[in-house]
Protein backbone atom coordinates (compact mmCIF):
# COMPACT_ATOMS: atom_id res chain seq x y z
CA UNK A 1 0.00 0.00 0.00
CA UNK A 2 0.82 3.58 0.07
CA UNK A 3 4.60 3.86 1.13
CA UNK A 4 4.42 8.04 1.28
CA UNK A 5 3.91 10.49 4.14
CA UNK A 6 2.45 12.56 1.19
CA UNK A 7 -0.61 14.36 1.05
CA UNK A 8 -3.34 15.10 -1.76
CA UNK A 9 -5.36 17.92 -1.12
CA UNK A 10 -7.83 17.44 -3.94
CA UNK A 11 -11.76 19.36 -4.44
CA UNK A 12 -14.80 16.67 -4.87
CA UNK A 13 -17.47 18.89 -6.46
CA UNK A 14 -17.18 21.59 -9.08
CA UNK A 15 -14.10 23.91 -7.34
CA UNK A 16 -14.27 26.25 -5.01
CA UNK A 17 -14.65 23.87 -2.00
CA UNK A 18 -11.87 25.46 0.20
CA UNK A 19 -8.45 23.93 -1.47
CA UNK A 20 -6.05 27.25 -0.76
CA UNK A 21 -7.46 27.44 3.19
CA UNK A 22 -6.85 23.58 3.55
CA UNK A 23 -3.70 23.80 1.68
CA UNK A 24 -2.37 26.40 3.72
CA UNK A 25 -3.74 25.14 7.47
CA UNK A 26 -1.97 21.40 6.31
CA UNK A 27 1.71 22.78 4.36
CA UNK A 28 3.37 23.50 7.74
CA UNK A 29 4.06 19.95 8.25
CA UNK A 30 4.96 19.26 4.60
CA UNK A 31 8.09 20.30 3.16
CA UNK A 32 6.82 21.25 -0.50
CA UNK A 33 3.10 21.71 -1.62
CA UNK A 34 3.08 21.11 -5.96
CA UNK A 35 0.61 22.20 -7.67
CA UNK A 36 -0.16 19.62 -10.44
CA UNK A 37 -2.74 20.47 -13.13
CA UNK A 38 -4.55 23.44 -14.27
CA UNK A 39 -3.36 26.82 -14.15
CA UNK A 40 -4.77 30.55 -13.56
CA UNK A 41 -8.45 30.03 -13.80
CA UNK A 42 -8.14 28.35 -10.43
CA UNK A 43 -8.61 30.63 -7.74
CA UNK A 44 -7.42 29.94 -4.01
CA UNK A 45 -8.47 31.86 -1.54
CA UNK A 46 -5.88 32.09 2.09
CA UNK A 47 -7.27 33.95 5.13
CA UNK A 48 -5.11 34.97 7.60
CA UNK A 49 -6.35 36.62 10.46
CA UNK A 50 -8.69 38.78 8.59
CA UNK A 51 -6.15 39.21 5.31
CA UNK A 52 -7.33 37.77 1.83
CA UNK A 53 -5.28 36.53 -0.44
CA UNK A 54 -5.76 34.87 -3.92
CA UNK A 55 -3.84 32.68 -5.43
CA UNK A 56 -3.69 31.61 -9.12
CA UNK A 57 -0.70 29.57 -10.23
CA UNK A 58 1.25 29.79 -6.95
CA UNK A 59 0.96 27.26 -4.52
CA UNK A 60 -1.16 27.89 -1.54
CA UNK A 61 1.72 26.88 0.51
CA UNK A 62 4.06 29.87 -0.16
CA UNK A 63 2.35 31.88 2.61
CA UNK A 64 4.72 29.21 4.81
CA UNK A 65 8.48 30.68 4.95
CA UNK A 66 10.98 27.87 4.65
CA UNK A 67 7.86 25.21 2.15
CA UNK A 68 9.03 24.73 -1.21
CA UNK A 69 6.40 25.91 -3.63
CA UNK A 70 6.50 23.84 -7.22
CA UNK A 71 4.40 24.37 -9.66
CA UNK A 72 4.40 21.18 -11.38
CA UNK A 73 4.67 19.93 -15.03
CA UNK A 74 1.00 19.64 -15.32
CA UNK A 75 0.16 22.71 -15.29
CA UNK A 76 -0.16 25.27 -17.70
CA UNK A 77 1.86 28.73 -17.50
CA UNK A 78 0.88 32.22 -17.98
CA UNK A 79 4.23 33.44 -17.44
CA UNK A 80 2.94 37.05 -17.55
CA UNK A 81 0.37 36.21 -15.00
CA UNK A 82 2.63 34.50 -12.81
CA UNK A 83 4.99 37.55 -12.63
CA UNK A 84 1.83 39.67 -11.94
CA UNK A 85 1.22 37.46 -9.05
CA UNK A 86 4.70 37.42 -7.47
CA UNK A 87 5.19 40.86 -8.04
CA UNK A 88 1.88 41.00 -5.60
CA UNK A 89 2.34 39.21 -2.90
CA UNK A 90 5.99 40.26 -2.53
CA UNK A 91 4.53 44.18 -1.90
CA UNK A 92 2.58 42.55 0.60
CA UNK A 93 5.50 41.32 2.16
CA UNK A 94 5.08 37.49 1.25
CA UNK A 95 8.83 35.84 1.21
CA UNK A 96 8.68 33.86 -2.49
CA UNK A 97 11.80 32.77 -2.54
CA UNK A 98 10.52 29.48 -1.90
CA UNK A 99 8.53 29.21 -5.52
CA UNK A 100 10.18 27.28 -8.38
CA UNK A 101 8.74 26.23 -11.63
CA UNK A 102 8.60 22.71 -13.74
CA UNK A 103 10.67 23.31 -17.14
CA UNK A 104 8.22 20.66 -18.54
CA UNK A 105 5.56 22.53 -17.30
CA UNK A 106 3.49 24.07 -20.77
CA UNK A 107 3.04 28.04 -21.08
CA UNK A 108 -0.14 29.41 -21.75
CA UNK A 109 0.09 32.35 -24.79
CA UNK A 110 -1.53 35.51 -25.51
CA UNK A 111 -2.96 33.39 -28.50
CA UNK A 112 -4.39 30.85 -26.26
CA UNK A 113 -6.69 33.41 -24.64
CA UNK A 114 -7.86 34.78 -27.40
CA UNK A 115 -8.49 31.14 -28.67
CA UNK A 116 -10.31 30.49 -25.75
CA UNK A 117 -12.89 33.48 -25.83
CA UNK A 118 -13.41 33.49 -29.72
CA UNK A 119 -14.15 29.40 -29.00
CA UNK A 120 -16.47 31.06 -26.17
CA UNK A 121 -18.16 33.16 -28.63
CA UNK A 122 -18.57 30.73 -31.60
CA UNK A 123 -20.05 28.24 -28.95
CA UNK A 124 -22.60 30.99 -27.90
CA UNK A 125 -23.43 32.03 -31.32
CA UNK A 126 -22.78 29.75 -34.28
CA UNK A 127 -26.04 26.97 -33.59
CA UNK A 128 -28.85 29.10 -32.33
CA UNK A 129 -31.25 29.19 -34.97
CA UNK A 130 -29.82 25.99 -36.63
CA UNK A 131 -29.76 23.42 -33.83
CA UNK A 132 -33.37 23.43 -32.70
CA UNK A 133 -35.13 23.42 -35.94
CA UNK A 134 -33.05 19.98 -36.98
CA UNK A 135 -33.35 18.27 -33.60
CA UNK A 136 -30.12 17.82 -32.79
CA UNK A 137 -28.83 18.97 -28.93
CA UNK A 138 -27.08 22.47 -29.01
CA UNK A 139 -24.02 22.44 -27.04
CA UNK A 140 -23.39 25.75 -26.50
CA UNK A 141 -20.64 27.63 -24.17
CA UNK A 142 -18.38 25.67 -21.76
CA UNK A 143 -18.23 29.00 -19.61
CA UNK A 144 -14.72 29.02 -19.68
CA UNK A 145 -12.68 31.69 -17.23
CA UNK A 146 -10.94 32.47 -20.57
CA UNK A 147 -7.34 32.11 -19.18
CA UNK A 148 -6.75 30.16 -22.37
CA UNK A 149 -6.58 26.69 -20.44
CA UNK A 150 -8.30 24.61 -22.93
CA UNK A 151 -5.75 25.79 -26.48
CA UNK A 152 -3.32 25.42 -23.96
CA UNK A 153 -3.46 21.82 -22.89
CA UNK A 154 -4.88 21.14 -27.18
CA UNK A 155 -1.56 22.61 -28.37
CA UNK A 156 0.32 20.03 -25.69
CA UNK A 157 -1.33 17.22 -27.43
CA UNK A 158 -0.77 18.77 -30.69
CA UNK A 159 3.09 19.01 -29.43
CA UNK A 160 5.32 20.69 -32.54
CA UNK A 161 3.76 23.74 -31.74
CA UNK A 162 3.59 23.74 -28.20
CA UNK A 163 5.97 25.50 -25.84
CA UNK A 164 7.19 24.68 -22.97
CA UNK A 165 8.69 26.89 -19.69
CA UNK A 166 12.15 25.22 -20.04
CA UNK A 167 11.97 26.76 -24.01
CA UNK A 168 11.67 30.41 -22.47
CA UNK A 169 15.48 29.58 -21.87
CA UNK A 170 16.15 28.48 -25.77
CA UNK A 171 16.14 31.28 -27.65
CA UNK A 172 16.42 29.01 -30.43
CA UNK A 173 14.19 26.34 -30.17
CA UNK A 174 11.73 28.61 -28.91
CA UNK A 175 12.03 31.13 -32.13
CA UNK A 176 10.66 28.13 -33.97
CA UNK A 177 8.21 26.96 -31.83
CA UNK A 178 6.45 30.50 -31.99
CA UNK A 179 6.76 31.00 -36.31
CA UNK A 180 4.92 28.05 -36.73
CA UNK A 181 2.48 28.23 -33.61
CA UNK A 182 1.41 31.85 -35.46
CA UNK A 183 1.04 29.81 -38.90
CA UNK A 184 -1.47 27.97 -37.00
CA UNK A 185 -3.00 30.56 -34.91
CA UNK A 186 -3.14 32.89 -37.73
CA UNK A 187 -4.66 30.56 -40.10
CA UNK A 188 -7.18 29.95 -37.28
CA UNK A 189 -8.19 33.66 -36.22
CA UNK A 190 -8.59 34.35 -40.11
CA UNK A 191 -11.51 32.05 -39.91
CA UNK A 192 -13.08 32.44 -36.62
CA UNK A 193 -11.92 36.31 -35.97
CA UNK A 194 -11.87 37.98 -39.20
CA UNK A 195 -10.37 41.41 -38.04
CA UNK A 196 -8.08 40.28 -35.40
CA UNK A 197 -4.73 41.52 -36.06
CA UNK A 198 -2.79 38.28 -36.50
CA UNK A 199 0.29 37.27 -34.42
CA UNK A 200 3.83 38.89 -34.87
CA UNK A 201 6.48 35.82 -33.54
CA UNK A 202 9.09 38.27 -33.22
CA UNK A 203 7.49 40.34 -30.57
CA UNK A 204 5.88 37.38 -28.92
CA UNK A 205 9.19 35.81 -28.99
CA UNK A 206 10.96 38.65 -27.03
CA UNK A 207 8.46 38.89 -24.82
CA UNK A 208 8.61 35.30 -23.74
CA UNK A 209 12.57 35.51 -23.80
CA UNK A 210 12.42 38.89 -21.45
CA UNK A 211 10.25 36.81 -19.10
CA UNK A 212 12.18 33.65 -19.05
CA UNK A 213 14.96 35.94 -17.85
CA UNK A 214 13.06 36.96 -14.64
CA UNK A 215 11.72 33.42 -13.92
CA UNK A 216 15.01 31.89 -15.46
CA UNK A 217 16.23 31.29 -11.26
CA UNK A 218 13.17 29.09 -10.53
CA UNK A 219 13.16 26.87 -13.09
CA UNK A 220 13.80 23.71 -12.68
CA UNK A 221 13.47 19.48 -13.26
CA UNK A 222 11.04 19.69 -10.60
CA UNK A 223 10.56 15.60 -11.20
CA UNK A 224 14.24 15.31 -9.97
CA UNK A 225 13.69 17.71 -7.13
CA UNK A 226 10.35 16.01 -6.00
CA UNK A 227 12.28 12.64 -6.15
CA UNK A 228 14.91 13.83 -4.15
CA UNK A 229 13.27 15.07 -1.50
CA UNK A 230 11.07 12.12 -0.91
CA UNK A 231 14.13 10.02 -0.98
CA UNK A 232 15.15 12.03 2.05
CA UNK A 233 11.77 11.30 3.58
CA UNK A 234 10.36 14.43 3.04
CA UNK A 235 7.07 15.49 2.93
CA UNK A 236 4.64 16.31 0.05
CA UNK A 237 1.70 17.77 -0.18
CA UNK A 238 -0.28 18.36 -4.00
CA UNK A 239 -2.75 20.96 -3.88
CA UNK A 240 -5.39 20.25 -6.93
CA UNK A 241 -6.94 22.85 -8.99
CA UNK A 242 -9.74 22.99 -10.24
CA UNK A 243 -11.69 20.17 -9.12
CA UNK A 244 -13.24 16.23 -9.54
CA UNK A 245 -16.21 17.02 -11.47
CA UNK A 246 -14.17 19.29 -13.57
CA UNK A 247 -11.50 16.52 -14.64
CA UNK A 248 -11.48 16.23 -18.29
CA UNK A 249 -11.88 12.82 -18.05
CA UNK A 250 -13.76 11.69 -14.84
CA UNK A 251 -16.04 15.07 -14.64
CA UNK A 252 -19.22 16.27 -16.32
CA UNK A 253 -17.10 16.32 -19.83
CA UNK A 254 -17.82 18.26 -21.91
CA UNK A 255 -18.63 20.63 -19.62
CA UNK A 256 -15.29 20.39 -17.52
CA UNK A 257 -11.84 22.21 -17.57
CA UNK A 258 -9.57 20.42 -19.97
CA UNK A 259 -6.85 18.68 -17.18
CA UNK A 260 -6.89 15.42 -14.64
CA UNK A 261 -7.49 17.82 -11.72
CA UNK A 262 -8.17 14.47 -9.46
CA UNK A 263 -5.96 12.72 -7.59
CA UNK A 264 -5.19 10.82 -10.90
CA UNK A 265 -3.85 13.53 -12.27
CA UNK A 266 -1.10 13.54 -9.21
CA UNK A 267 1.06 11.15 -11.27
CA UNK A 268 1.32 12.75 -14.86
CA UNK A 269 1.29 15.77 -13.42
CA UNK A 270 3.88 16.18 -11.22
CA UNK A 271 6.39 12.81 -11.98
CA UNK A 272 5.61 11.15 -8.56
CA UNK A 273 3.87 7.81 -8.60
CA UNK A 274 0.30 6.79 -7.10
CA UNK A 275 2.39 4.57 -4.32
CA UNK A 276 4.02 7.60 -2.82
CA UNK A 277 0.92 9.39 -1.95
CA UNK A 278 -0.40 8.52 1.70
CA UNK A 279 -3.69 9.83 2.14
CA UNK A 280 -5.87 12.05 0.01
CA UNK A 281 -7.60 14.86 1.38
CA UNK A 282 -11.25 15.55 -0.28
CA UNK A 283 -12.53 18.68 0.22
CA UNK A 284 -16.17 18.85 -0.17
CA UNK A 285 -18.53 22.09 1.14
CA UNK A 286 -21.95 21.30 2.92
CA UNK A 287 -23.84 22.43 -0.72
CA UNK A 288 -23.02 22.77 -3.94
CA UNK A 289 -21.57 25.62 -6.27
CA UNK A 290 -20.66 25.72 -9.56
CA UNK A 291 -19.23 28.59 -12.04
CA UNK A 292 -19.82 28.61 -15.85
CA UNK A 293 -22.26 26.17 -17.76
CA UNK A 294 -23.05 22.25 -17.28
CA UNK A 295 -25.27 19.76 -15.41
CA UNK A 296 -26.12 20.73 -12.12
CA UNK A 297 -28.49 18.40 -10.55
CA UNK A 298 -29.31 20.11 -7.34
CA UNK A 299 -29.44 23.70 -8.25
CA UNK A 300 -31.46 26.24 -6.25
CA UNK A 301 -32.86 28.97 -8.72
CA UNK A 302 -34.61 29.97 -5.86
CA UNK A 303 -34.56 31.88 -2.46
CA UNK A 304 -32.55 29.29 -1.14
CA UNK A 305 -30.02 29.48 -3.79
CA UNK A 306 -29.67 32.85 -2.90
CA UNK A 307 -29.72 33.06 0.36
CA UNK A 308 -26.10 30.47 0.29
CA UNK A 309 -24.72 32.62 -2.42
CA UNK A 310 -25.16 35.43 0.02
CA UNK A 311 -24.27 34.08 3.16
CA UNK A 312 -20.84 32.29 1.83
CA UNK A 313 -20.50 35.37 -0.38
CA UNK A 314 -20.21 32.77 -3.66
CA UNK A 315 -18.64 34.90 -6.24
CA UNK A 316 -16.03 33.75 -8.15
CA UNK A 317 -12.15 34.07 -6.86
CA UNK A 318 -10.82 34.64 -10.23
CA UNK A 319 -13.86 35.86 -12.68
CA UNK A 320 -16.25 37.48 -10.00
CA UNK A 321 -18.90 35.71 -11.14
CA UNK A 322 -21.88 34.47 -9.18
CA UNK A 323 -21.89 30.91 -8.58
CA UNK A 324 -24.72 28.99 -9.12
CA UNK A 325 -26.03 26.98 -5.63
CA UNK A 326 -27.69 24.36 -5.05
CA UNK A 327 -27.68 21.17 -2.25
CA UNK A 328 -25.32 18.74 -1.05
CA UNK A 329 -24.82 15.93 -3.91
CA UNK A 330 -24.34 12.53 -2.40
CA UNK A 331 -24.76 10.90 -5.52
CA UNK A 332 -21.75 12.72 -7.13
CA UNK A 333 -19.75 12.97 -3.68
CA UNK A 334 -19.58 9.30 -3.58
CA UNK A 335 -18.45 9.12 -7.18
CA UNK A 336 -15.82 11.68 -6.47
CA UNK A 337 -14.74 9.68 -3.09
CA UNK A 338 -14.34 6.71 -5.09
CA UNK A 339 -12.54 8.42 -8.00
CA UNK A 340 -9.77 10.06 -5.72
CA UNK A 341 -9.10 7.34 -3.02
CA UNK A 342 -10.06 9.43 -0.68
CA UNK A 343 -9.23 8.59 2.96
CA UNK A 344 -10.67 11.79 4.74
CA UNK A 345 -12.74 14.72 3.60
CA UNK A 346 -12.88 17.95 4.93
CA UNK A 347 -16.17 19.33 5.09
CA UNK A 348 -16.34 23.20 4.77
CA UNK A 349 -18.52 26.50 4.91
CA UNK A 350 -20.88 24.39 7.85
CA UNK A 351 -21.19 28.00 8.71
CA UNK A 352 -22.96 28.97 5.21
CA UNK A 353 -26.28 26.75 6.43
CA UNK A 354 -26.97 27.81 9.93
CA UNK A 355 -30.35 29.01 9.61
CA UNK A 356 -32.45 27.15 7.25
CA UNK A 357 -35.17 25.17 8.91
CA UNK A 358 -34.66 21.76 6.83
CA UNK A 359 -31.58 20.95 4.86
CA UNK A 360 -32.10 18.85 1.42
CA UNK A 361 -29.36 16.61 0.80
CA UNK A 362 -29.81 14.71 -2.45
CA UNK A 363 -29.29 10.49 -1.92
CA UNK A 364 -30.47 9.35 -5.93
CA UNK A 365 -31.52 10.31 -9.28
CA UNK A 366 -34.49 9.77 -10.79
CA UNK A 367 -35.71 9.32 -14.81
CA UNK A 368 -38.79 7.85 -16.41
CA UNK A 369 -39.35 6.01 -12.43
CA UNK A 370 -35.91 4.83 -12.61
CA UNK A 371 -33.52 5.31 -10.00
CA UNK A 372 -30.08 5.27 -9.45
CA UNK A 373 -27.64 6.18 -6.90
CA UNK A 374 -24.53 5.96 -9.77
CA UNK A 375 -22.97 9.05 -11.44
CA UNK A 376 -23.68 9.20 -14.92
CA UNK A 377 -20.16 9.20 -17.21
CA UNK A 378 -21.60 12.10 -19.38
CA UNK A 379 -22.96 15.42 -18.55
CA UNK A 380 -25.56 15.83 -21.52
CA UNK A 381 -27.36 12.53 -19.74
CA UNK A 382 -26.57 13.87 -16.44
CA UNK A 383 -29.11 16.86 -17.42
CA UNK A 384 -31.65 14.15 -17.75
CA UNK A 385 -32.04 13.01 -14.17
CA UNK A 386 -33.69 14.91 -11.03
CA UNK A 387 -32.46 14.52 -7.26
CA UNK A 388 -34.05 12.72 -5.09
CA UNK A 389 -33.69 15.01 -1.41
CA UNK A 390 -33.69 13.42 1.81
CA UNK A 391 -34.34 16.34 4.37
CA UNK A 392 -32.36 16.78 7.38
CA UNK A 393 -33.17 18.78 10.18
CA UNK A 394 -31.66 22.70 9.80
CA UNK A 395 -29.73 24.26 12.97
CA UNK A 396 -30.58 27.85 13.81
CA UNK A 397 -27.19 28.75 15.70
CA UNK A 398 -24.38 30.46 13.89
CA UNK A 399 -21.56 28.50 14.21
CA UNK A 400 -18.78 30.15 12.96
CA UNK A 401 -16.89 29.94 16.84
CA UNK A 402 -17.27 26.52 16.99
CA UNK A 403 -13.79 24.68 17.18
CA UNK A 404 -14.46 20.99 18.08
CA UNK A 405 -17.29 18.65 17.03
CA UNK A 406 -18.71 19.18 20.93
CA UNK A 407 -18.88 23.45 20.02
CA UNK A 408 -21.71 22.37 17.25
CA UNK A 409 -25.63 22.35 17.36
CA UNK A 410 -26.64 18.68 17.81
CA UNK A 411 -28.47 19.04 14.07
CA UNK A 412 -25.20 20.70 12.81
CA UNK A 413 -22.92 17.40 14.42
CA UNK A 414 -25.77 15.09 12.79
CA UNK A 415 -25.31 16.66 9.57
CA UNK A 416 -21.61 15.99 9.37
CA UNK A 417 -22.30 12.24 10.96
CA UNK A 418 -24.83 12.20 8.06
CA UNK A 419 -22.31 13.35 5.14
CA UNK A 420 -19.60 10.33 6.69
CA UNK A 421 -22.11 7.26 6.75
CA UNK A 422 -23.08 8.78 3.18
CA UNK A 423 -19.96 8.24 1.68
CA UNK A 424 -18.03 5.87 3.71
CA UNK A 425 -14.96 7.50 5.11
CA UNK A 426 -14.37 9.98 8.02
CA UNK A 427 -14.80 14.01 7.86
CA UNK A 428 -11.06 14.97 9.18
CA UNK A 429 -11.40 18.16 9.39
CA UNK A 430 -14.57 20.71 9.22
CA UNK A 431 -14.41 24.01 8.20
CA UNK A 432 -16.69 27.18 9.60
CA UNK A 433 -15.29 30.50 8.43
CA UNK A 434 -12.60 31.39 5.95
CA UNK A 435 -10.19 32.11 8.44
CA UNK A 436 -7.20 29.74 9.32
CA UNK A 437 -8.22 29.69 12.79
CA UNK A 438 -12.32 28.93 12.27
CA UNK A 439 -11.43 25.09 11.68
CA UNK A 440 -12.67 22.04 13.67
CA UNK A 441 -9.83 19.19 13.98
CA UNK A 442 -11.59 15.65 14.25
P1 LIG B 1 -10.74 26.92 -3.67
O1 LIG B 1 -10.73 27.28 -5.11
O2 LIG B 1 -11.18 25.51 -3.43
O3 LIG B 1 -9.43 27.22 -2.97
O4 LIG B 1 -11.83 27.84 -2.97
P2 LIG B 1 -11.99 29.45 -3.18
O5 LIG B 1 -10.95 30.11 -2.36
O6 LIG B 1 -12.11 29.80 -4.60
O7 LIG B 1 -13.43 29.65 -2.60
C1 LIG B 1 -13.73 29.36 -1.28
C2 LIG B 1 -14.24 30.65 -0.58
O8 LIG B 1 -14.82 30.35 0.65
C3 LIG B 1 -13.12 31.62 -0.26
O9 LIG B 1 -13.62 32.91 -0.31
C4 LIG B 1 -12.74 31.24 1.16
O10 LIG B 1 -12.13 32.29 1.87
C5 LIG B 1 -14.07 30.89 1.73
N1 LIG B 1 -14.12 29.84 2.76
C6 LIG B 1 -13.31 28.75 2.93
N2 LIG B 1 -13.77 27.97 3.92
C7 LIG B 1 -14.88 28.57 4.40
C8 LIG B 1 -15.83 28.23 5.42
O11 LIG B 1 -15.74 27.21 6.09
N3 LIG B 1 -16.87 29.09 5.60
C9 LIG B 1 -17.02 30.23 4.88
N4 LIG B 1 -18.06 31.00 5.13
N5 LIG B 1 -16.16 30.57 3.91
C10 LIG B 1 -15.11 29.76 3.66
P1 LIG C 1 -10.61 26.35 -8.34
O1 LIG C 1 -9.22 25.77 -8.32
C1 LIG C 1 -14.53 26.78 -10.26
C2 LIG C 1 -14.69 25.94 -14.57
C3 LIG C 1 -15.04 27.17 -15.37
C4 LIG C 1 -15.73 26.54 -16.56
C5 LIG C 1 -14.93 25.27 -16.78
C6 LIG C 1 -13.89 25.38 -17.88
O2 LIG C 1 -10.65 27.77 -7.89
O3 LIG C 1 -11.58 25.47 -7.64
P2 LIG C 1 -11.58 26.67 -18.06
O4 LIG C 1 -11.26 28.13 -17.97
O5 LIG C 1 -10.86 25.84 -17.06
O6 LIG C 1 -11.45 26.14 -19.46
O7 LIG C 1 -13.15 26.58 -17.73
O8 LIG C 1 -14.30 24.99 -15.55
N1 LIG C 1 -13.55 26.11 -13.66
C7 LIG C 1 -13.66 26.35 -12.34
N2 LIG C 1 -14.75 26.57 -11.58
N3 LIG C 1 -13.31 26.76 -9.69
C8 LIG C 1 -12.21 26.52 -10.44
O9 LIG C 1 -10.97 26.40 -9.90
C9 LIG C 1 -12.35 26.33 -11.83
N4 LIG C 1 -11.50 26.09 -12.84
C10 LIG C 1 -12.23 25.94 -13.94
O10 LIG C 1 -15.90 28.03 -14.64
O11 LIG C 1 -17.05 26.15 -16.21
MG1 LIG D 1 -11.50 28.79 -6.36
Amino acid sequence: MAQGTSTAVVGLQWGDEGKGKLVDLLAPAHHAVVRYNGGANAGHSVVVRGERFSLHLVPSGILHPGVLAVVGNGVVVDPEKLLDEVRGLEARGVDTSGLVLSSRAHVVMPYHKTEDALREEELRTAQDSAAAGRGVLRVGEIGTTKRGIGPAYADKAYRASAIRVGDLLRPDVLAGKVEIACVFKNALFKGLGGSLPPCDPHSLTAALLEQGERLRARIRDTTALLHDMLAQGKRVLFEGGNATLLDVDHGTYPFVTSSSCSALGIGPGTGVPMNRIGSVLGVCKAYCTRVGAGPFPTEQINEAGNRIRERGREYGTTTGRPRRTGWLDLVALRYAVMINGVTGIALTMLDVLAGFDEIPVCVAYERNGERTDRFPPDGHDLREWTPVYERLPGFGQEITGARSRKDLPANAAEYVAYVERAVGVPAQIGSVGPDREQTIHA
